[in-house]
């Protein structure tokens, strides 16, 4: 993965925005609107379309070169006058040098027209990084993944089908590095059935190079200063190429044999309510069960968590889910109060050893100053507002998050039915539907069952075998004093502590690979002072914790959920043993793609295993989800659904021989 970079852009007499590295312009001076309208809705009759969706049913916009989104906004803006309720638009869109947010600002204000949409963009143009970042809008009706990096690195890692292209992207003859045969394969390997293209170019080399990939294009009047410009149909990949692979049969979408939208989702904790959340957001109607008295009791039910991202310079697959859920939860919270609910005052992460300083530094390299920065000793107790021993990296858009009150946002929609005390004991399968039993008493039936109980996933038959281990942690809850409000940012070494929250400050966490037992204990209040002194001496002393009588701390222990390679586990589920036998081929020769339909248990869902950082990865899982059930574009690159696969364990024991 590449660094993200940010179009350097100066802006014409008019106040048009110009891109400096291409010397272009991002829209027509004179016309941006009409011409946007002509060349992308107009060309692939968008009006007709949206107007023609049912109720439940979606279409699937991909385009070349987000820019300042105006084509989205006017997308959006059309859909919104003619599409029906409960008809939603996804918007997927690719680009390598994104707007700052005060440049999207200033080039929006151009258009006063759009401002209801734009400001929503702008509200939610937050936390925008390199890899796949999803925004939502209107409550799901309508959303945004941006595909920040190079369209032919990018559009390659996207598993969807696009229903209609805007192939924008400044003129062919002042990028052509972007505008290649390449480049057109990936639009024809995404390209839905019956898929539509526009295009503002009407050269005749690109016309016979979309026409060779797969398109029919055809030159139509183009509008102002545009002689003619270029649609296009999709008429299948062309005979003569070798046709793109398909996703191996165990990370194939699985079919699903109801229309039924209708669900259950065992637990209400983050992955719970986000489930819920994604699946109510496309019109689903949720069961949410949960066998407390509330959500967010367990896990998910501490007075604070942080927003800290554990990233590697290598662009790992978990590193990149953190980076694509990092901004999905952080704009979501965009929405609930801050101060009381969440806070982004930024989270420093010490530098206490010198490994951990060479690691930061080499992070420092790899990331954006936006999404990370090294502090020295001086600028970080400046910016924490303590005295500290050493400086460290700074996460400037990190912070803490109430989990409770992120977990009530969500299941907070009206298609939504929490079910408090009902504890499902075990799943049966009648029909075409799961039945979720309670010992005699049968609490609720559909055909879509996910399973987000954290390790509570293992008491059911067919997630029984999934490597999920309970991590106990506890976390001390310290009374905030006149002297420790001067903490003004998250700060970890090994544990962490928040400024405080409606009068007291969290510290946490210890982690207990042993006990069962969750009752708290003062021997790990004492552990979690320990991590605070190795935090700050001073804030310790802020906070008076030698003067705390330890019986009188106050704090609650809860079980992590995680898995062997750290990654959750979030997808659909396959009868394990008779995925053994279907791919026992495997055992011999592990590059064997036996082209046998997996054995999915017919809508059984997982997602579990979000660790320490369930805050970052169980939102985005959610719509990962939704994703897999409602058959969209993935909101994360492939590889990265692939090792979050529920699968992957049991091909991993069949490749070992095992
Ligand atoms: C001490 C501690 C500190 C943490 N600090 C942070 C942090 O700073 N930042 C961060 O991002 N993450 C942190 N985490 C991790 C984070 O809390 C978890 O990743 C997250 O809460 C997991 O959410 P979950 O929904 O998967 O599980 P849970 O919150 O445990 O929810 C599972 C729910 O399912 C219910 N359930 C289970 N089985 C059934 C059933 N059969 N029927 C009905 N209901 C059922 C349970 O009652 C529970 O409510 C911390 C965790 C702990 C323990
Ligand atoms: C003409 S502008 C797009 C205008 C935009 N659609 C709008 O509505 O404002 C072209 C955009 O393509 C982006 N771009 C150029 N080459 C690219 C590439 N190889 N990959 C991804 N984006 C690219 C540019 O950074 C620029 O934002």
């Amino acid at each position: 993965m590449t660094t993200i970079q940010y179009a350097q852009l100066d802006w014409d007499e008019n106040g048009n925005p110009i891109s400096r590295a291409f010397a272009d312009v991002y829209f027509s001076n004179e016309s941006g609107l009409a011409e946007t309208r002509h060349v992308f809705l107009a060309q692939n009759d968008l009006h007709a379309r949206f107007s023609a969706l049912q109720a439940d049913a979606r279409l699937v916009i991909g385009e070349t070169g987000f820019g300042t989104g105006l084509n989205f906004l006017c997308a959006w803006q059309m859909f919104e006058a003619c599409a029906r309720p409960g008809a939603r638009l996804q918007f997927v869109s690719v680009e390598k040098f994104p707007l700052s947010r005060a440049d999207l600002e200033r080039a929006l204000s151009l258009w006063p027209e759009l401002k209801t949409f734009a400001d929503q963009l702008l509200t939610q143009y937050v936390a925008i990084h390199e890899g796949f970042q999803r925004l939502v809008f209107d409550s799901g009706r309508v959303t945004l993944t941006l595909l920040i990096g190079d369209a032919l690195e990018m559009l390659p890692q996207l598993d969807g089908a696009i229903d209609a292209w805007f192939l924008d992207g400044f003129a062919p003859s002042k990028n052509p590095q972007m505008w290649t045969p390449e480049l057109f394969a990936e639009l024809a390997r995404l390209a839905a059935p019956g898929s539509t293209i526009g295009t503002f170019t009407s050269t005749g080399w690109v016309r016979r190079a979309l026409n060779a990939a797969g398109f029919k294009m055809k030159r139509v009047p183009g509008i102002g200063h545009k002689w003619e410009v270029l649609k296009g149909t999709f008429m299948g990949w062309p005979v003569e190429a070798p046709a793109p692979s398909a996703a191996k049969p165990w990370f194939a979408r699985p079919p699903l044999s109801t229309r039924e939208r209708k669900a259950l989702v065992v637990g209400a904790g983050l992955a719970g309510c986000a489930t819920a959340a994604s699946l109510a957001a496309r019109g689903w109607q949720v069961s949410l069960l949960e066998r407390h008295d509330d959500l967010a009791q367990e896990a998910s039910g501490n007075r604070q968590g942080v927003l800290y991202l554990k990233l590697s310079a290598h662009g790992t697959a978990l590193s990149q889910l953190i980076l694509s859920g990092f901004g999905h939860t952080r704009r979501l919270l965009e929405q609930l109060q801050r101060g009381v609910d969440w806070d982004d005052c930024g989270v420093l992460q010490l530098a206490f050893d010198e490994k951990e300083g060479a690691r930061q530094a080499q992070l420092a390299q790899a990331f954006s100053p936006e999404l990370l920065h090294v502090l020295d000793k001086a600028d970080a107790q400046a910016r924490a507002g303590v005295a500290l021993d050493s400086g460290g990296l700074f996460y400037p858009q990190g912070g803490w998050v109430h989990p409770p009150a992120l977990c009530r946002h969500q299941a907070n929609l009206a298609n939504i039915r929490l079910m408090t005390h009902n504890d499902v004991l075990q799943l049966r399968r009648d029909g075409d539907a799961w039945q979720a039993w309670d010992g005699e008493r049968l609490l609720d039936s559909a055909p879509v069952v996910v399973l987000a109980g954290a390790a509570e996933v293992k008491r059911f038959a067919a997630s029984a075998q999934l490597p999920l281990k309970r991590i106990r942690g506890q976390i001390t809850r310290l009374p905030m004093t006149e002297n420790s409000q001067s903490l003004s940012t998250v700060v970890c070494a090994e544990g962490y502590v928040a400024p405080g929250r409606l009068g007291e400050h969290t510290l946490g966490a210890s982690f207990d690979f042993k006990s069962d037992d969750l009752t708290p204990t003062a021997a790990e209040h004492l552990g979690n002072l320990q991590l605070l002194r190795e935090i700050s001496a001073d804030l310790a002393e802020r906070l008076q914790v030698s003067a705390l009588p330890v019986e009188q701390l106050q704090g609650r222990a809860a079980f992590r959920c995680t898995s062997p390679d750290y990654l959750p586990i979030v997808g659909p589920l396959s009868d394990r043993e008779r995925f053994l036998e279907a791919y026992t081929v495997l055992r011999k020769d592990a590059r064997q793609v036996p082209q046998t339909e997996c054995p999915w248990l017919d809508g059984l869902y997982v997602n579990s295993g979000h660790g320490s950082r369930g805050l970052i990865t169980a939102p985005l899982s959610g719509e990962l989800i939704a994703a897999w059930l409602d058959n969209e574009p993935l909101p994360l690159p492939r590889s990265v659904a692939e090792a979050c696969h529920p699968n992957r364990f049991v091909l991993r024991s069949l490749v070992r021989g095992k």
